[in-house]
């Protein structure tokens, strides 16, 4: 009888869990969906000059006073994606690590800046086009 709870449970546990990861694919593609993922590594990514900073998906867009940059979102101590600035900074929601506008790490455990993307600039579309 235990052994049958057991099993119902971890049934019910992996069905949880299969539906929470559909709905996490499902939710990244619609956060998504205003990037574009070309042949050759392109990506098209929205761009609005009246933004300082914008998050999207896998990237962070800084534009500083005229100065442009394109980082990774994903922190360099264990990959989680920074979504968030508090008082100028950057944090990882996952253990805390700070870092500059400029990708530099302020607080650990990271110790590796931002990933910087190259980039160009198409002001006929509105867009940042990054070589992945
Ligand atoms: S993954 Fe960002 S601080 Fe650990």
């Amino acid at each position: 009888m235990a052994r049958e709870k057991l099993n119902r449970r971890g049934f019910f546990r992996i069905t949880a869990g299969v539906l929470f990861a559909g709905f996490l694919g499902l939710w990244g593609k619609i956060v998504n969906k205003e990037i574009e993922y070309t042949k050759h590594n392109i990506i098209r990514l929205p761009f609005d000059k009246s933004r300082k900073i914008t998050f999207t998906g896998d990237f962070i867009i800084v534009n500083d006073k005229d100065n442009l940059n394109v980082y990774s979102s994903h922190c360099t101590h264990l990959g989680c994606v920074i979504k968030n600035i508090e008082n100028g900074k950057f944090v990882c929601p996952c253990h805390g690590s700070e870092y500059s506008l400029s990708g530099k790490p302020l607080k650990g455990p990271a110790v590796k800046p931002l990933k910087k993307y190259d980039f160009e600039l198409d002001k006929a579309h509105g867009k940042i086009v990054v070589k992945g």
